[in-house]
């Protein structure tokens, strides 16, 4: 039985670590909930019972023999109280952003590279949203086939963006002006998520871009992306447009996808079946549809990827990290 921590344990995500540990029986033996000092004095329910929300303070932290820190409390809460939860011995497992590109820290999605683990120096980091659901679709494809090119298009639901990114669209429908989002984005779409960098993309492509060559030990892959907020509450949706290295039958691909772990195939077209965000939210897995050839190029592919990003894109990912991590004991 280990002891847990989660930090940003009042957050969309931390809640949902909260939901996820129970549903799994994961092995808590104490639970330990951190979020701001706004917090403080909280209760949250686990298996029944309050558990008191204390401020994320090295006084709080020192004594309780944390065996895993599930982080999610934005990048410059992780950049400071990582290395403290893991100077006291805790494995981080961290939803930020903060660490992903660090040489030192590996970026895992269990059913992609499990392997990258076993290098860990005291903290892992969870990919973002949109690169993880998109790696348990494409890895069996650049397993088999190679990958030359990626187009990522993304259409991210607002739970992405934290308790106000949903607040916003809930208020927006009502005509409340928006306080996370630059624009409404009830009745409306925002080529933004994050913030503008010099080369004219926004960091949450460059997230895109550079996390899938991490992830996939493959730094020649030619990719780029557009990432897009759409007024979705739940579930992220992407169109992945892919350049192959070798030819493939289409048939191939569907049994390829339909075996592979995390993922379901959910592509009948004269039944007007792909995956949306309604039908899949609360889902663990990675659901493909619209699965067809790109006409236009050699060998060219067309997915639809469908996930619930705040379980499988954040919550549901770091606890099968720390299942993975339990199970190599
Ligand atoms: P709090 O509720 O006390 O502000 P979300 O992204 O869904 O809005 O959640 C963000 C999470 O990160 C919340 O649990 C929030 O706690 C927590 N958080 C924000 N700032 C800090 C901080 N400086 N230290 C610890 N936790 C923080």
């Amino acid at each position: 039985m280990y002891n847990v921590a989660i930090v940003g344990a009042t957050g969309n995500v931390g809640r949902k670590f909260i939901e996820i540990l129970e549903e799994r029986n994961f092995p808590v033996k104490e639970l330990y909930l951190f979020a701001s000092e706004r917090s403080e004095g909280k209760t949250l329910k686990f298996k029944g019972q309050d558990i008191l929300v204390e401020a994320t303070v090295e006084k709080n932290i020192k004594d309780k023999k944390i065996d895993f820190a599930l982080f999610s409390a934005g990048g410059d809460t992780s950049k400071t109280f990582a290395p403290i939860f893991s100077k006291y011995g805790a494995t981080v497992i961290d939803n930020s952003s903060a660490w992903r590109m660090d040489p030192e820290v590996p970026l895992v999605v269990p059913e992609v590279n499990p392997e990258d683990i076993s290098w860990h120096k005291g903290i892992i980091a969870n990919p973002n949203c949109s690169t993880i659901q998109a790696m348990v679709a494409l890895k069996p494809i650049h397993d088999k086939y190679g990958i030359k090119r990626i187009v990522y298009s993304t259409y991210q639901a607002v739970s992405g963006a934290g308790v106000q990114g949903i607040k916003d669209l809930e208020d927006g429908i009502k005509g409340v002006a928006p306080k996370k989002f630059p624009y409404p984005i009830a009745g409306n779409v925002i080529p933004q998520i994050d913030v503008f960098l010099e080369n004219g993309y926004t960091k949450e492509e460059i997230k895109m871009i550079e996390e899938t060559k991490k992830i996939l030990h493959n730094q020649d892959l030619k990719i780029t992306a557009t990432t897009v907020r759409v007024p979705v509450l739940n579930s992220h949706s992407e169109s992945i447009n892919l350049e192959l290295i070798n030819d493939y039958k289409i048939e191939d691909i569907f049994s390829l996808l339909s075996n592979s772990t995390g993922v379901v195939v959910y592509d009948n077209i004269k039944e007007d079946k792909y995956p949306t965000p309604l039908l899949f939210s609360g889902k663990d897995e990675v659901f493909v549809g619209r699965i067809r050839r790109d006409f236009s190029i050699d060998n060219g592919l067309n997915l639809w990827v469908v996930a619930d990003n705040i379980r499988k894109g954040a919550a549901l990912n770091a606890i099968q990290i720390a299942e993975l991590i339990i199970s190599k004991k």
